[in-house]
């Protein structure tokens, strides 16, 4: 589609493949929206509206800037850097009980386990809710292109709300973000409820997926596989190689609010753009033998996190935690075998690329 269509309508969606057209878009949110609640019906909105504001990703200036800088402290690299010791405890234990066992999924064993444990501490979750949230996010995420799943949102916004306390002083998340205060203004319950429901959107099945993928690209690459074992320091760029060459999430949305024209194709206001960021990634403009899996190489500007001002606030957390379970395996396991998922083991999604299982032989 990159070479023969790059930019194609089909109704009101224009598709897009390119990695400069899709760069252009993303960097533009003054003319390209991912505002999305203004274009549904004001019943739709309403009730969505009615146990949550809209997450940051789904929001325009001023107030994602606003939403944004009030989270974004407890997402930098120096906040997560102090979670390392946690994760690879975490990694460490999963890790052995896959080595222990005599048939494992990489899957429900390692790549599921790790960011639904980590992200249930930083929110203060007891682990014993994440079977629901398993459910929850494996929901939300089958959902994500068609249609918001109100019942579920309402559900766990239900969850979330019994959760905020103004008066703590813990450390986890949802304490920060009950007290957390900017320019004499704390978050909302609805606000509070819809940056947790988002961080479990965003942060679960893309990191699974991200470590699911890399175990699977370097499945295919024995001997990158033997080289990250003598040198744990070409880890990260194993990851970044992952995020664009399996990129967990293969595209995203915006509206146009203008009449314009992109790649020769006549845009109107309120058209859907669907940004196909796995196509960008491996775009041969950018990436010289874009096709093949390549730790080693020089460019790095994958798109896998997206770009301009939704850029990933929990990209540090999803490479930290990449990094750790690869380090963590990589130590363990001297070599494996894994038996080929087919393409019917592919996780059902439009958006999300990785599997629901991947079997160790
Ligand atoms: C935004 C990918 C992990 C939280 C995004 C976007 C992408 C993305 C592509 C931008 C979407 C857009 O512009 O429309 C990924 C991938 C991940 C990952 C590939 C793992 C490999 C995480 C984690 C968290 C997280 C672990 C938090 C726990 C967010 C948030 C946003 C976001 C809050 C919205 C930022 C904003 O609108 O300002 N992510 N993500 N993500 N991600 Fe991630």
């Amino acid at each position: 589609m990159r070479k023969s269509s790059p930019v194609y309508r089909e109704g009101n969606m224009i598709h897009i493949f390119k990695y400069k057209t899709i760069s252009r878009i993303l960097s533009d949110h003054q003319n390209f929206s991912s505002q999305f609640r203004d274009l549904l019906g004001e019943e739709m909105a309403a009730m969505l509206n009615e146990k949550t504001t809209p997450s940051i990703l789904l929001l325009d200036p001023p107030l994602h800037t606003t939403l944004r800088s009030l989270v974004g402290s407890a997402f930098t690299p120096r906040s997560i850097e102090l979670f390392e010791p946690r994760i690879r405890e975490l990694a460490r234990m999963l890790v052995h009980a896959i080595v222990e066992k005599e048939n494992s999924d990489v899957v429900s064993d390692l790549s599921y386990q790790l960011p639904i444990r980590v992200i249930s501490e930083m929110l203060g979750v007891p682990e014993s809710d994440s079977e629901i949230f398993r459910d929850w996010s494996d929901k939300l995420a089958t959902s994500l292109g068609r249609g918001p799943d109100i019942e579920t949102q309402y559900d766990m916004a239900d969850y979330f709300y019994k959760k905020i306390d103004r008066n703590s002083n813990g450390n986890n998340l949802i304490s920060r973000l009950s007290t957390v205060e900017m320019d004499g203004r704390k978050l909302s319950d609805k606000e509070i409820a819809g940056f947790a429901i988002l961080l479990l959107v965003a942060g679960n099945e893309t990191t699974t997926n991200l470590i699911t993928n890399a175990i699977l690209s370097l499945y295919d690459h024995p001997e990158i596989y033997d080289d990250m074992r003598k040198t744990p320091s070409i880890i990260p760029g194993v990851v970044e190689e992952t995020l664009r060459y399996r990129s967990p999430v293969q595209s995203t949305r915006r509206y146009s609010k203008i009449d314009t024209e992109i790649g020769g194709e006549e845009i109107l206001k309120n058209d859907i753009l669907a940004l196909y960021l796995g196509s960008a990634n491996r775009d041969e403009e950018v990436f010289e033998d874009g096709e093949s899996f390549n730790p080693y190489r020089k460019e790095k500007r994958h798109m896998a996190f997206g770009q301009g001002i939704h850029f990933c606030l929990g990209a540090p957390l999803a490479r930290l935690e990449a990094r750790i379970a690869l380090e963590e395996f990589s130590k363990a396991v001297p070599g494996f075998e894994i038996e080929k998922p087919s393409p019917d083991d592919r996780i059902d999604s439009d958006i999300m690329y990785g599997f629901r299982k991947l079997n160790l032989k």
